[in-house]
């Protein structure tokens, strides 16, 4: 463990002693808190119904299956996916990610992956590349952004099976061109595979307007689920190897072979009912609410940002004001590392945030902050201006305290 992992933990301090009333919760890129109260009844009532989906024809069995059903169609709905059977519930977005390019890549294809992912995608790329997928890595500019005119010169005529890009950075929230990338990806007859992570919940999302082959994203962040639960899109004619067989319905007592079924071939075993319909609960609430929703966490980010521009000896990583991004605001200093303020918020303010390399080392290199990490503010909706104003204030009494 390095000293930037331990000190996303709590740094060398104890942990503190928070109440979650009290806390100024700023750390939403990693988990939404607190979830809506409508996620909480959605839960509850499907755990109290029960039944498994899929397994039996009694009331409570076809009442759970109706459940999943509805929640994948409302959130196909809210993804422009039109057929709801290439919408898949995963446990989560690495699970996925890793079903998408262990299922897709083989020895020889070759892969080109922007430099400022996550390792629930370099991972199990660095995986592949031991056996055989050659894998070719896009440089970002200092805003952790790709630029297609860079990839298309990069291309060049080197023959590509895919393009790997987040549509928004979790380090510094960067927005992705990746509908172009997608154009660029086609044109060359490669697939396009794009994490969605940070994006989902946070930007207006169209899958098959933006081009992806295949997407993921996890349940838990903006779409206001609970942990547990993530999803993945496959393009109707994208079929990829899956990693988990077994335990769907599916054929008679003699019948082995994999199922093949659009969605139950990628969602072996009994669905998460409860989980499901939290994640539905969610994204019911940002159809319901997210413009306003947006509206609020644009203006955040911007007090934040701004409020943290006017703090010397900060860097805010990515693009300036005035430039779209998702709500995540994050800086180094010189002057402190990332993980000691994090420790003094947290012990003196009760404002949870996140320091440290936010499990994309490779991004942090890739924006020069591989050494110091960086202090990660994540907005939602729920936050309001006057936390974002007691933030600022904590930082600033932080980097005043480290110059004295
Ligand atoms: N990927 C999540 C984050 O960036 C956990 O914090």
């Amino acid at each position: 463990m390095t000293a930037l992992d331990a000190g996303e933990v709590c740094g060398d301090h104890e942990a503190p002693m928070t109440t979650p009333e009290t806390m100024i919760y700023l750390d939403n890129a990693a988990t939404s808190w607190p979830k809506p109260a409508e996620v909480l009844a959605a839960v509850d009532a499907a755990l109290r119904a029960g039944g498994s989906p899929g397994r039996g024809a009694h009331t409570m069995a076809l009442a759970a299956s109706k459940l999943v059903t509805a929640s994948r169609q409302r959130i196909a709905s809210f993804l422009g996916v039109s057929d709801p059977r290439n919408l898949f519930f995963q446990p989560g977005c690495t699970q996925a990610a890793n079903l998408v390019l262990a299922g897709a890549l083989k020895p020889g294809d070759t892969v080109f992956v922007s430099a400022v992912e996550h390792n629930s995608v370099t991972r199990p790329l660095s995986r592949l590349a031991k056996r055989g997928v050659v894998i070719h890595t896009i440089p970002v500019d200092d805003w952790g952004m790709v630029h297609v005119d860079a990839l298309e010169a990069m291309i060049g005529k080197t023959p590509v099976t895919a393009i790997v890009c987040q549509q928004a950075s979790n380090v510094t929230g960067v927005l992705q061109p990746v509908s172009d990338i997608a154009d660029l990806a086609h044109e060359h007859g490669a697939r396009m595979i794009v994490d969605g992570a940070q994006a989902a919940g946070h930007i207006p999302v169209n899958l098959e307007t933006l081009g992806a082959d295949a997407w993921f994203c996890s349940g838990h962040k903006a779409l206001l689920g609970p942990q547990g639960i993530g999803l993945l899109y496959l393009a109707p004619d994208y079929d990829v190897r899956e990693l988990v067989v077994g335990g769907t319905g599916g054929g008679g007592p003699d019948e082995l072979g994999e199922e093949r079924e659009r969605p139950s071939c990628y969602e072996a075993g009994t669905a998460p009912v409860p989980l499901i319909a939290g994640l539905s609960a969610g994204v019911a609430v940002l159809q319901a609410r997210g413009d306003a929703m947006r509206a609020h966490e644009a203006e955040l980010a911007l007090r934040l940002h701004t409020g943290l521009l006017g703090i010397p000896s900060v860097q805010v990583l990515g693009p300036p004001p005035g430039v779209p991004r998702v709500p995540i605001v994050a800086f180094s200093s010189a002057l402190v590392r990332g993980d000691r303020v994090a420790a003094e918020l947290g012990s003196r303010w009760n404002i949870a945030v996140r320091a440290g390399l936010h499990c994309a080392p490779s991004a942090h290199t890739a924006v020069g902050t591989q050494d110091e990490g960086a202090v990660r503010f994540g907005l939602a909706a729920s936050n309001t201006c006057e936390e974002v104003d007691i933030a600022l204030e904590a930082v600033a009494t932080v980097i005043a305290e480290a110059r004295s």
